[in-house]
This record gives C-alpha cells, sequence and structure tokens, in this order.
C-alpha cells in the first residue's frame, strides 16, 4: 500500500462500520449517505422515496450502499429494514433516525387538526421510537453501537416552527435521553444532531424560501451557512469511535442560535 492509501485509509473514519439511514433519500441523510460511504462504512437507505434512494446509492459504489423502502411509522417496515442491514451486512454499527416531515405552517393552535399533528409525531418521534427499538434488538447482544437521532433547535426553544414540530422535536430529544440511559447498560450509545435551518426540500416546502432568502435568515454565527453536509459531519463524529464516550448528548449544530436572545443582548446584532 503506498503511503496516500495509507493517509486516505488512516482518515476513514467509518472503515468497517455499518450504518442504516432512514430518510436517506434526500437532505440531511443523503449527505450522511454519501459521507459515511466516503469514510468506509456500508451504507443502508432506508426511506418512502424510492426512486431518489435507489439514485443515491447508483452514484455511490453499489457495494458500499443500498436501498430499502422502508415507512418509519410502520413498524414491520423499520423492523425489515434493520433485518436487511444484517443479513446484508452482518451486524449493525450505527441506527440514523433521521426521517422527518414538518407539517403545515399553520401558526394558529386553532386552525391545527388533531389528524395533523398526529402525523408529524407518527414520523418524527414513533419513527425514531422504532428505529432506537429495532436498532437496539440486534446491538444489545453484541455489547455496541451508536444510534443517532435527528432533532432539531425546535427540540430546544418554542416559537420556530409549528405546535406539532416542536413538540415532536422536544419528544425525540426525550426518547435519546431515556433510552441512553437504558442502553448504557448495554454499551450502545445514543444521541441527538440537532440543525438549525438548513436548505433541503423539507424547508423549502414549509417556509417557502429559495437559497438567497435562507441566507438572509437571523444567525447568530455570521459569514458560514448551514449545510446538510455540517449536519453529516456532526453525525459522523457521533456515529464513529472518535465519540466513544459521548451518550445522552444533544449536539446542537446552530451557530449559537439557541444560546442567544437576540432581543435582549449587550453585543450588538444585526438580523
Ligand atoms: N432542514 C432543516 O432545516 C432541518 C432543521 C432541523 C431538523 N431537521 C430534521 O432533519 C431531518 C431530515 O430532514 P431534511 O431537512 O433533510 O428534509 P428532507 O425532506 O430533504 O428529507 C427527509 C427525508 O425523510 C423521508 N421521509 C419522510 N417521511 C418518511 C417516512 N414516514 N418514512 C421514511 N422516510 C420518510 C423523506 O422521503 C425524505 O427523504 C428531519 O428529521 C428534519 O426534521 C431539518
Amino acid at each position: 500500500m503506498g503511503s496516500v492509501s495509507l493517509v486516505s485509509a488512516a482518515l476513514r473514519r467509518l472503515e468497517g462500520k455499518v450504518a442504516l439511514i432512514t430518510g436517506g433519500s434526500s437532505g440531511i441523510g443523503e449527505s450522511a449517505a454519501r459521507l459515511f460511504a466516503k469514510h468506509g462504512a456500508k451504507v443502508v437507505i432506508a426511506d418512502v422515496q424510492d426512486e431518489l434512494g435507489h439514485s443515491v446509492c447508483e452514484e455511490l459504489k453499489t457495494e458500499s450502499a443500498s436501498f430499502v423502502h422502508c415507512d418509519v411509522t410502520q413498524e414491520k417496515d423499520v423492523e425489515n429494514a434493520v433485518n436487511t442491514a444484517v443479513s446484508k451486512h452482518g451486524k449493525l454499527d450505527i441506527m440514523f433516525n433521521n426521517a422527518g416531515i414538518v407539517g403545515t405552517p399553520k401558526p394558529n393552535i386553532l386552525d391545527n387538526d388533531k389528524a395533523e399533528f398526529e402525523k408529524v409525531i407518527s414520523v418524527n418521534v414513533v419513527g425514531a421510537f422504532l428505529g432506537t427499538k429495532h436498532a437496539a434488538r440486534v446491538m444489545i447482544p453484541v455489547r455496541r453501537g451508536s444510534i443517532i437521532s435527528t432533532a432539531s433547535v425546535c427540540g430546544t426553544i418554542g416559537g420556530v416552527a409549528s405546535h406539532a414540530y416542536t413538540s415532536s422535536k422536544h419528544g425525540v430529544i426525550g426518547l435519546m435521553r431515556n433510552t441512553a440511559v437504558e442502553l448504557g447498560q448495554h454499551g450502545i450509545r445514543v444521541n441527538c444532531v440537532s440543525p438549525y435551518v438548513v436548505l433541503t426540500p423539507l424547508v423549502k416546502d414549509f417556509f417557502k424560501l429559495d437559497d438567497d432568502e435562507v441566507n438572509r435568515l437571523y444567525s447568530n454565527l455570521k459569514e458560514a451557512v448551514l449545510k446538510a453536509e455540517d449536519i453529516a459531519e456532526a453525525a459522523l463524529f457521533l456515529g464513529s469511535d472518535e465519540s466513544k464516550y459521548v451518550s445522552g448528548h444533544n449536539l446542537i449544530v446552530d451557530g449559537g442560535f439557541t444560546i442567544v436572545n437576540p432581543g435582549f443582548c449587550m453585543f450588538p446584532q444585526s438580523i
């Protein structure tokens, strides 16, 4: 092996690991699939968007990426996705519960209907619960594994999104904390990654924003623009052995958005 390939092998932070990524056909999940594969992981994408998921896998080397149809609200689909990863690759090291929906932007609670609220909870919280449960099923016997769920800044503060979405992301963080306590007994780490606004199809639908408008949104951290790749990097850290003692943590990737109140701040703020 030449020195260049030795270096690149050393830089592959997920070499030999197997990762299952829900919502991996688009946005943050797609970005994570690409980054995880680049770092040597075998990736299984689980999503309801089959065509997109297959095309992501085709762009990656076929032996390192595959697609399984999975609606995360359906336990048999999630069970099957986990079983597919294990039967294909012999194990599951990283479960990334990332699939999510935002629901419709109705700021007035009187306009919110129960079915819509339940749909958001079902995908975002029940989906993360089922992913965590079935990942734990195969991780407990081998006493290792990393479970990551995508929460949001809306899991920490109120007023940024709909009641359903905010409730769901608080729920995802609660689920992560409770399962981190239980599964820590089995050597399994459980964490969340919590993004601020990233321009993905989800955000385009909800806020009706384009690239320029996203760049003009309030940001505590000036100059840098948050991209899906930045969230994938945070998930890479949580999935890799570099975070071997990190569990029960909500890794907020928001440039400091959630720690400042711009309405009462001694430092000059500009939108
Ligand atoms: N984009 C942001 O600004 C932002 C901010 C904070 C949190 N998030 C969270 O990041 C995660 C990924 O969102 P994104 O922005 O990449 O959006 P996205 O719409 O690009 O991707 C979401 C993916 O989830 C899939 N999905 C939806 N429902 C599903 C279901 N029932 N079963 C399986 N897959 C399903 C979609 O098909 C899609 O591929 C979500 O949990 C979202 O709440 C996003």
